[in-house]
């Protein structure tokens, strides 16, 4: 660690790493919901769960990102971070809302009130006054960042970070529209959700990706840069048209359809340019660096975006094939890879390489974190695999056959079974991740060693 204000990061990650063990914890019991589906019907409800598990994974996904900014902006921009007090108490406002909109969710307490009950919008379900405390938390981020930043160096990474969180926030300003009529909610509602894990969350992915891979491979800061702009261009042009590819059947008008179908279609193009980017980095870098396990994860993060977001993306996204796969357990799949793969991998890759650093030692427990990573990508690969599967059949018996809803859940039993399994597994990578980067490993160094350490005559 060279800057001591990079030391805010780790906050930010403890507080990311436990949201994320609670959000796949929820996981695992909507999964099992699935199963038995009376199971906790009383206790916590199925709809109360899957808001924890999405929201969990949003907010922990954010505070995450954030950490990492805390943690690159210093090192690129060559200076200390603007304000340290300001981005404790911004960590501050955001673990009070993070409870209280789980508070909010459990209890369903002031149900129907407009600033404080919660709002039913998948993924935007936080009660308004955690919305605006969000946006006041985010003022404050991207005010000491830009502080940051325009004091010091300014380098492509930094600046294409910080175009990705500004745009991030404008987005979540669409959250606070929320129109009568249900064509127009939906409309801007993706604004925010489309436009944020297709639009401005892959300029921070590849911002990020960029540092790690400068860092971890140790290749021209040069190339990097130029791989930056591609991948940012290509993901802008193809990701914010891309959003009519869920204008397709909320009422807009028939062009959406071919709008749609086109520019998501070429949204592979960025993720398919970061895959290559991260390999190309690897095999051109001249430095052997000791921190396997984020090179692991970076490499990881690059593939499975790419298969989660780029290929199970485009197997539904034309708007042929969506007239059948609609709301099906092939969005689900698609839904699970791509934001395990892009940015919850992202997290994991930078986690893995920042925390030996902020905690001066050398990287440790490695090889519990690389058996982390193939227990848990492994897990996520299979869960998407069943889920395909089970969308497969799903949209055959539902939408081509007409059988109806719940007849068809029946018949759906044993992939949701193998479903749950696969959670199991990804659940104890977690838990593995967890213990492999926060737990140091204890230098037993046996006699036997030292025995064998003798140079024999
Ligand atoms: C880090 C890992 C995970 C990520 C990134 C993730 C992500 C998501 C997302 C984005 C959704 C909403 C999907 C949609 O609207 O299509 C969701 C729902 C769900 N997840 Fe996960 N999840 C993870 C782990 C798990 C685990 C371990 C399980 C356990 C089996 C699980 C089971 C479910 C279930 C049952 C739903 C509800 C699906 C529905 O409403 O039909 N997830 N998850
Ligand atoms: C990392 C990037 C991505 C993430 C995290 C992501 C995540 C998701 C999630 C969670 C949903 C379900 C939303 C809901 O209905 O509640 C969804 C829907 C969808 N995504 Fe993605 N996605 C990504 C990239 C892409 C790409 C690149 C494509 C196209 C090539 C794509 C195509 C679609 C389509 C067509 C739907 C609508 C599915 C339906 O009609 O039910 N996605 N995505
Ligand atoms: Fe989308």
């Amino acid at each position: 660690m060279k800057y001591q204000t990079q030391k805010i990061a780790l906050a930010y990650f403890f507080v990311a790493i436990a949201l994320f063990a609670i959000q796949v914890s929820a996981g695992l019991i909507l999964g099992w919901i699935y199963v038995d589906p009376n199971f906790l019907s009383d206790l916590l409800p199925f709809n109360v769960a899957r808001m924890l598990h999405s929201n969990a994974l949003i907010v922990w996904l954010l505070t995450g990102f954030m950490g990492c900014a805390y943690f690159l902006v210093p090192e690129e921009a060559e200076r200390e971070i603007h304000s340290p007090k300001l981005a404790y108490l911004q960590l501050l406002i955001l673990v009070v809302g993070t409870l209280g909109a789980v508070l909010t969710y459990v209890t369903n307490a002031f149900e129907g009130n407009m600033l404080l009950g919660k709002q039913g919008r998948e993924f935007l379900e936080q009660p308004l006054w955690v919305k605006i405390g969000i946006v006041v938390a985010a003022l404050i981020f991207l005010y000491n960042l830009t502080m940051t930043i325009l004091a010091g160096r300014k380098t492509a990474i930094s600046n294409i970070l910080l175009l990705g969180l500004w745009g991030l926030a404008l987005c979540f300003l669409f959250a606070f529209y929320n129109p009568g009529n249900l064509a127009l909610d939906k409309q801007y509602w993706w604004f925010v959700v489309h436009l944020w894990v297709e639009g401005t969350w892959e300029l921070i992915m590849a911002a990020i990706l960029a540092f790690l891979m400068l860092k971890l491979t140790g290749v021209d800061r040069e190339i990097v840069e130029k791989w930056l702009y591609i991948i940012v261009a290509t993901a802008l042009f193809s990701g914010i048209l891309g959003t009519g590819h869920h204008y397709y059947w909320i009422g807009t008008p028939g062009y959406w359809q071919w709008i749609g179908s086109i520019f998501s279609s070429l949204e592979v193009v960025p993720f398919f340019g970061m895959m290559a980017f991260a390999f190309v980095m690897v095999w051109k870098g001249r430095r052997d660096h000791a921190n396997k396990a984020a090179l692991l994860w970076s490499l990881g993060c690059a593939t499975l975006a790419f298969f989660g977001a780029g290929v199970w993306g485009f197997m539904h996204t034309l708007h042929p094939v969506n007239y059948y796969t609609h709301g099906t357990q092939i969005t689900a799949a698609h839904g699970h890879l791509a934001f395990f793969g892009a940015y919850v991998s992202l997290n994991l890759a930078m986690f893995s390489y920042a925390l030996p650093l902020l905690k001066g030692r050398d990287p440790y427990n490695q090889v519990l974190n690389m058996a982390s990573f193939w227990l848990m990508s492994g897990g996520m690969v299979f869960m998407t695999f069943t889920l395909t599967f089970a969308g497969a059949v799903q949209t055959h018996l539902q939408r081509v056959m007409g059988m109806n809803y719940m007849e068809v859940q029946d018949q759906l039993w044993v992939f949701y079974a193998m479903r749950f399994c696969s959670g199991v597994a990804v659940v104890l990578g977690a838990l593995l991740y967890i213990y492999a980067v926060l737990v140091p490993r204890r230098e037993v160094i046996s006699q036997a060693s030292h025995a064998d350490a003798v140079p024999a005559e």
